[in-house]
């Protein structure tokens, strides 16, 4: 059956449709909803069978653990132990909006949604919909990105139904998400903040409050988080990357051409300021190169669209890593998978 659609103004919230929604998350349904990073998959975080529902909606291995959503600050401490001071600065400027936490749950937690770890992940979202739609629940609510488990994470309502009707009960549709990535995934060790994740809240910014953060290294001590799959976010074209140096368009048009001359369809993903160049391809702009913020909210959403144009290969110009830069090169990365290597 296909879920319901239920089109929301974020600026003029429609309460009724959210209660039916909520109604329909209190019987165990699965209700995706924007946030301002991308579109979530939500069941009731405090009930097993709601939310091992999602893990089956999105064929998502069962070690792999959910973000909790809370609509108000306070809700963070029924559902973790201890709060480190960093974390707690983080936590007073960044929410709501696109930062995740990680710390230790308590038992109000329940183990499907940590995928048994100690750790809970928890988010205050800023976007309207979200915020009022976890308010109205009265509970937190789990919620992985509401796309089959290793495509590009849904930036509008559209994405999602593609993948997953037949699958939900309901979609809020409250148009395209804001910032088009995740959101930036933090834990503390050792004294310092780990960022498990890079996403919407830039390191800089994390680095202005806590001092030294780290970013834990896609290689190593991350089982259990975020780097795990080395593939991800993937659309069904092959995703290569292009260095970011002055030679970058000539590498691409030289990798197009040959690529053409196997029969295969071309795709490129292009800054703005070199799109021209790429004319005799199927082009799609990422965005102007110094502003990555606009790539961030453009990339899955060009990913997608290159897949509904069949073609087999997506040839992606790399971005500077400053700021949400990296964030955008780590999905781009993850999308090529383990063996891109930077050409
Ligand atoms: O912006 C976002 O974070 C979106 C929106 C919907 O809030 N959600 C999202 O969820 O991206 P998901 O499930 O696609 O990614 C959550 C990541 C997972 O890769 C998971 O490994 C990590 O957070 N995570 C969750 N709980 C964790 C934990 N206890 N320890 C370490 N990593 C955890
Ligand atoms: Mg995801």
């Amino acid at each position: 059956m296909k879920p319901r659609i239920f089109k929301i103004d974020p600026y003029n919230i429609d309460h009724d449709l959210l209660k039916q929604a909520v109604a329909i998350l209190h019987n165990r349904g699965l209700v995706a909803f924007p946030t301002e990073t991308v579109y979530g998959l939500g069941a009731n975080a405090l009930d097993p069978r709601a939310s091992a529902g999602i893990f089956e909606a999105k064929e998502r291995p069962l070690d792999d653990p959910l973000i909790v959503h809370i609509s108000e600050k306070d809700d963070l401490y029924r559902l973790t132990k201890e709060v480190p001071t960093k974390i707690q600065k983080l936590i007073d400027l960044f929410w709501p909006g696109p930062l995740t936490v990680v710390l230790e749950k308590t038992d109000l937690v329940p183990d499907i949604v940590t995928t048994g770890l100690m750790t809970v992940a928890v988010r205050m979202p800023r976007n309207s919909i979200a915020r009022k739609f976890i308010e109205l629940a009265g509970v937190p609510i789990a919620a992985p990105s509401a796309n089959i488990f290793g495509r590009p994470s849904p930036t509008t309502a559209k994405h999602v139904l593609n993948d997953l009707k037949g699958k939900i009960d309901v979609i809020l549709d409250g148009g395209r998400t804001e910032i088009g990535v995740e959101s930036t995934v933090v834990k503390f060790q050792d004294g310092k903040v780990v960022v498990l994740r890079p996403g919407g809240v830039d390191i800089e910014d994390l680095q202005s409050v806590a001092g030294d953060v780290t970013l834990a290294s896609e290689t190593s001590d991350l089982a259990n988080s975020p780097g795990k799959y080395p593939q991800h976010y993937s659309p069904s074209a092959k995703v290569v990357i292009v260095g970011n140096d002055s030679r970058q368009s000539e590498k691409v048009l030289l990798s197009a051409w040959e690529m053409k001359s196997y029969g295969l369809s071309v795709g490129i993903l292009a800054k703005q300021e070199h799109a021209d160049k790429y004319r005799k391809f199927k082009v799609k702009v990422l965005g102007p190169q110094n502003d990555a913020r606009t790539c961030a909210t453009r990339l899955f959403h060009m990913l997608r669209e290159f897949d509904a144009k069949n073609v087999d290969v997506i040839i992606s110009e790399a971005i500077s890593e400053k700021g949400i830069g990296l964030a955008v090169m780590n999905r781009l990365r993850k999308a090529a998978g383990p063996a891109d290597a930077l050409r």
